[in-house]
């Protein structure tokens, strides 16, 4: 579908945005679970998190391949906003974004068989490890688990601001056409 035929109305269809708001929820949640268990002291006893951590994370892994499959076979895609410079800029970001969302789900997925710990959805089922338990190539993966939530979090963070600026100091309607239509 051509990017410009489809440009009007200036709002994306409701199932891109409900999967956009949806994957920043899920997104703070990661964070927010995973920040706790590690920055807080043992005894908070909060590493019970880490498999909140575990279930939510499956649940981004689903709504990661449900949203790039729905961007490719029927979501509404909009023209970039702004000069060619900003537009490849934001365009860049986007898939920086979805680069990183990817990298996170497979090192996690990758961690927690590496771990050999069980890799169960909430009480509901686990998922079987296709590898073999290996503690030191475990940490390696954690390590680099931890800095793509780093890249993760500043990108993200670099993105909202932009959406912001675009809002309050552009006063274009770029951050409208990612929020749901109302009445
Ligand atoms: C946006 C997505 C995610 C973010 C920002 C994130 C962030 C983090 C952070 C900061 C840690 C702590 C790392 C450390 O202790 O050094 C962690 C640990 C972990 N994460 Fe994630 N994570 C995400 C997605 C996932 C997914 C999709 C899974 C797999 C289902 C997952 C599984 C794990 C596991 C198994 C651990 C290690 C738990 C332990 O300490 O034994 N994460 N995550
Ligand atoms: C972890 C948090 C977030 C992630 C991972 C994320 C990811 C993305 C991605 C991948 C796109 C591209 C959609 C596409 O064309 O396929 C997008 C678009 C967009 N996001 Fe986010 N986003 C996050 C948070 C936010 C927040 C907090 C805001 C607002 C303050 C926001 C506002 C927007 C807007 C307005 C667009 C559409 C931009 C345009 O049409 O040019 N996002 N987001």
């Amino acid at each position: 579908m051509s990017e410009n035929a489809v440009s009007t109305p200036p709002r994306y269809d409701r199932v891109t945005i409900a999967f956009h708001w949806l994957t920043a929820l899920l997104v703070t949640a990661l964070v927010g679970t995973s920040f706790a268990w590690k920055y807080t002291p043992r005894d908070w006893g909060l590493k019970s998190l880490e498999s909140l951590h575990i279930s939510l994370g499956i649940i981004l892994a689903a709504v990661l391949v449900g949203r790039l499959l729905w961007r490719a076979i029927a979501g509404r895609k909009l023209a970039a906003a702004g000069s060619t410079a900003t537009a490849l800029l934001s365009r860049l970001v986007h898939w920086a974004l979805y680069g990183l969302l990817a990298l996170q789900v497979a090192l996690g997925f990758g961690l927690r068989w590496l771990q050999g710990e069980a890799f169960r959805f909430f009480q509901l089922f686990s998922i079987p490890s296709p590898l073999s338990p290996d503690r030191a190539l475990a940490l390696q993966v954690q390590e680099l688990h931890e800095l793509a939530a780093w890249a993760l979090i500043i990108v993200a963070g670099g993105h909202a601001v932009a959406a912001l600026v675009h809002r309050y100091w552009l006063k274009d309607d770029v951050l409208q056409r990612m929020l749901p239509a109302r009445g």
